[in-house]
């Protein structure tokens, strides 16, 4: 696939590229990163529903659940059995953390090992746990894990990608992240059905298998140009981005990766500096992109669908079953995203998303509310029950198309090099923290404001849109090291981004927006 691009944007360079089957395999190697925090997304949900794992670790929630007097809406309730979802998702803010420095200093891939490893460790005390101690161990190792992968794969996939075709290679995070999930809730379906312990050991300890793959992954892969320049390995980056465009001419976009690095060479704290006036959009958009990413809901539905569907009325094994079709569904929806992405751009594929969401989450609200009523007592009709899962496919389907890849791709993609890896890890700390709060209160707050959650979400899919809709400038197809001009055109944002930041005078913008 040979050739440049138009961008929308004034004084935003062409380059010219081929995509090499090197990008591809790295940038497919690359996106293994998304598999453990995929698993373990999709593993928890189906393991906590499992009543084996109920009686042994939470028997107090599992004599509740048995209880037929108790409310529809309460019958997981319980903190305990919530903390042993969230507490990955905090280690995995304060790992994420640490990450950018190894990151910055290591290179990315050094990061995807580490966290491939640990997640390692963590799948083994889950597996053999015997008590709740080691399972909570368990799931901080997780944790760790999934920070330093989340911090450093989308800023590799962002780097190693020709600009043309960057969405669609950084969504190769999210098609992982989803395939996780789905192979997760298989595994669950056919464990839930074992007697005895032996289940939900199975389910927690396969883990194994996408961090090993992680760990061999980043062993093999090389590391982006502009992280190789960044640590001065300059011949190096340049025969690397040499082999990964698949031509000898590279060198416009090569000046660009090393006036970035020299630019971002003055910076000395990149933690301090992300906080000046000239970084504001990147700040603003690193903090509220994965803060509304989970106030869509979304991990209502990823953690606690076979909770959720059970609630509902299910089966246990109906529910398993209809977490698995809601999964393959936001899987196959994701690869919209894939091949849109860099044609249509980020904000249509927001905007409509967006609007997606909103509608299928009233209509989700206002049948439960009309079907179990505040009082959270009755029973819901084959035929109605079908109808709520469809609305919640359709719900995940405009999530898989929008803020589930968009979510990870535009924050990667927004930052010059001097801050990106600072930036990158406030984005997976700001989504960690919110996945934790929605993990953590999700079945308290469907207890207690029962099928208003649907409402509460469906708030902030509006405003989020509306924010898209007035604050996100288009950043398809543009260069990532020349990203700062998309700023400056901006009707908002432009007035934080001095002129030398551009490098480009206001004549030239004058003459190449012409
Ligand atoms: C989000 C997760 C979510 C997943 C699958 C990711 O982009 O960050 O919180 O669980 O998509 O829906």
């Amino acid at each position: 696939m040979a050739g440049g691009f138009v961008s929308q944007t004034p004084g935003v360079r062409n380059y010219n590229y081929k995509l090499t089957p090197k990008v591809f395999v790295t940038c497919f190697i690359g996106a293994f990163g998304g598999l453990i925090f995929g698993y373990d997304l999709g593993i928890s949900g189906g393991v906590t529903s499992m009543e084996p794992f109920l009686e042994k670790f939470f028997p107090y929630v599992y004599k509740k659940m048995k209880s037929a007097h108790e409310n529809e809406y309460c019958r997981f309730d319980s903190q305990l059995l919530t903390l042993f979802t969230s507490s990955l998702y905090v280690a995995a803010l304060i790992s994420s953390l640490f990450a950018s420095t190894v990151t910055r200093v290591f290179g990315r891939k050094w990061s995807m090992f580490l966290g491939g490893f640990t997640f390692f460790i963590g799948s083994a005390f889950n597996g053999f746990a015997q008590n709740i101690a080691m399972l909570l161990i368990g799931r901080i190792l997780l944790g760790f894990g999934v920070g330093f992968a989340n911090q450093s794969v989308p800023v590799y996939l962002s780097e190693m990608a020709p600009p043309n075709l960057r969405g669609a290679f950084n969504n190769g995070f999210q098609v992982a992240i989803i395939f996780g999930i789905v192979v997760a809730t298989i595994i669950n379906y056919f464990t839930a059905q074992m007697k005895g312990n032996i289940g939900w050991r199975i389910s927690l300890g396969l883990a194994c298998v996408p961090s090993v793959m992680i760990m061999i992954g980043a062993l093999i892969l090389p590391d982006t140009p502009n992280s190789l320049i960044e640590r001065g390995y300059t011949d190096e980056a340049k025969q690397m981005l040499q082999s990964i465009r698949g031509t000898d001419e590279v060198e416009e976009e090569f000046q660009d990766l090393v006036d970035a690095s020299e630019e971002s060479k003055q910076v000395k704290h990149p933690w301090k500096n992300i906080l000046l006036p000239r970084y504001r959009p990147q700040l603003i958009m690193t903090c509220f992109i994965p803060f509304f990413q989970q106030l869509t809901g979304i991990n209502v539905i990823t953690f606690y669908a076979p909770v959720l569907f059970q609630t509902l009325g299910f089966g246990s094994k109906a529910s398993l079953l209809s977490a698995m079709v809601t999964g393959i569904i936001e899987l196959l929806c994701t690869f919209v995203s894939v091949f849109t992405v860099d044609r249509f751009g980020r904000r249509v594929l927001f905007l409509q998303g967006g609007i997606q969401m909103l509608i299928s989450q009233i209509a989700i609200g206002a049948m439960i509310g009309v079907k179990f009523g505040v009082a959270g007592t009755g029973n819901i009709g084959k035929s109605d029950a079908n109808l709520i899962v469809a609305l919640i496919c359709i719900y995940v389907a405009g999530f898989a198309w929008s803020w589930g890849p968009l979510g990870w791709l535009v924050p990667s993609e927004i930052s010059p090099l001097e801050i990106r890896s600072a930036a990158q890890a406030i984005n997976v700390a700001v989504n960690m923290f919110f996945t934790f709060l929605v993990a953590q209160l999700f079945l308290t707050m469907l207890c207690h404001m029962k099928f208003g959650l649907f409402f509460f979400f469906a708030v902030f899919v509006f405003i989020m849109t509306i924010f898209i809709y007035l604050m996100l400038p288009e950043t398809k197809n543009v260069p990532i090291e020349e990203m700062n001009k998309v700023w400056k055109a901006h009707w908002f944002w432009g007035r934080f981004i001095p002129d030398e930041a551009v490098g480009i005078g206001a004549a030239e913008m004058q003459q190449k927006s012409v």
